[in-house]
């Protein structure tokens, strides 16, 4: 088999959306400016034979040939039938091996390597469904990413686009078009909001030790779980979406973290067993997939219950720009919502961060609350939404002491 690496195309879309912090995506762009064409081809090859033999793939990045033509669908059902017969398999392999050197030239017109490229290339983001670019843009850099730099993590980067698949065809309202929310870039894994860039962001990182218990709800994939764990001495993390809490375990895994865990559970019925010295709720006190709306008082007074005495809440909102009409996913009404929340918690510091992908999702309030040791009956609330949504960066130190 022989097929050349479009080095200069697969450079120019990596650079279209970069993300400069990610290390593993700096190492990959340099990789492809120094690679000789011998093993530049062997890698395109590797790749070729990586995604146009995995059904996961071929439906993630080219999902119009996969609806619309018969033989695709075929080939998909092929592979998927073969892949646990004995020798099949191979023998599928085998007998796609000319297929693969057909539609992974990127250089002739119309195969689906030439098709992707110039879609990711010249492709309007804001185009179509949301992230209906994005999904395709990223899930291809993180392929591209791995090949590259970190073949050690190809398998698990498969396997987590196989359970975002499953996700994608037996979960109803997936986020971010079925790609991944959370990235994590230590895994080959972009994600809408790149992980330890977020938690950078929030500042709170190095004020973790490992007497500290930690609680996320709605912990999503899993990464920023998985991230805290590195510090915190146990993190437990809550999950609905039990696709994306297996994401989270296989990574813990792969990882070889053992003190982290994941609950499938609702949390408006989960029970939890103790209380936790700081307790994360990230855009989850009212969720747009619907799948969270309990009153927005029985929600502080839950996650009151879950801190320990003098515990830490850190709460990030939802659109803080919004109508304030009290829809899933509008916080333009934060400060009634503080209305209640002060009572139960005492505010510490606050200020908004940016969304990692502007025109998909919005920048939101990132607010450091601590746990009065008695409910209040009413507050002068100290939140000031106008203010609060204005300032980019903390008033004092929260994470000084
Ligand atoms: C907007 S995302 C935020 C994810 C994560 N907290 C973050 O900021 O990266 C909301 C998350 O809450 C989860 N979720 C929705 N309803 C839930 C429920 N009833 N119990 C637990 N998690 C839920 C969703 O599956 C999703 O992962």
């Amino acid at each position: 088999m022989s097929l050349s690496f479009p080095v200069d195309t697969v450079l120019a879309i990596l650079q279209r959306f970069p993300r400069p912090a990610d290390e593993l995506e700096q190492q990959a762009l340099a990789r492809l400016k120094t690679l000789d064409a011998q093993e530049a081809d062997s890698l395109w090859e590797q790749l070729c034979l990586r995604v146009l033999l995995n059904p996961v793939y071929l439906e993630a990045l080219w999902p119009d040939a996969c609806s619309q033509h018969p033989e695709m669908r075929q080939l998909i059902q092929r592979l998927k039938e073969r892949l646990w017969v004995p020798d099949a398999r191979e023998q599928a392999e085998n007998d796609s091996a000319q297929w693969v050197l057909e539609q992974g030239d990127a250089g002739q017109h119309d195969t689906l390597m030439q098709r992707l490229l110039s879609y990711l290339k010249n492709g309007n983001p804001n185009g179509g469904a949301p992230f209906a670019f994005l999904a395709r843009y990223y899930t291809w850099r993180d392929v591209v990413v791995t090949q590259l730099v970190a073949p050690e993590r190809t398998e698990l980067t498969d396997r987590i686009f196989g359970l975002l698949d499953m996700q994608n065809k037996q979960w109803g309202k997936p986020y971010c078009g079925g790609y991944a929310y959370q990235g994590y870039a230590r895994v080959g894994i972009a994600g809408v909001k790149p992980t330890e860039e977020r938690l950078e962001g929030y500042g709170f990182m190095p004020w973790l030790n490992g007497d500290m218990s930690v609680l996320e709800i709605g912990c999503n994939n899993g990464f920023m779980a998985i991230e805290l764990a590195g510090r915190a001495g146990i993190v437990d993390a809550v999950e609905y979406n039990p696709f994306l809490v297996e994401i989270g375990r296989i990574t813990a895994e792969a990882l070889a973290l053992d003190n982290v865990s994941f609950q499938v559970a609702d949390f408006s019925n989960w029970m939890p067993a103790r209380r936790y010295d700081v307790v994360l709720s990230f855009a989850n006190h009212c969720t747009i997939d619907g799948n969270l709306a309990v009153e927005f008082e029985s929600f502080v007074a839950k996650l009151w219950g879950l801190t320990q005495d003098g515990g830490w809440l850190l709460f990030e909102s939802h659109n803080v720009f919004g109508a304030g009409t009290g829809a899933a996913g509008d916080d333009g009404d934060l400060d009634r919502k503080f209305d209640i929340m002060e009572c139960y918690f005492e505010l510490q510091d606050s200020k908004m961060t940016r969304a990692f992908v502007p025109s998909h999702d919005i920048d939101k309030l990132f607010v450091v609350l601590r746990r009065r040791p008695q409910v209040l009956a009413s507050v002068q609330r100290s939140m000031n939404l106008g203010e609060a949504r204005k300032r980019y960066a903390y008033q004092g130190e929260p994470f000084s002491c």
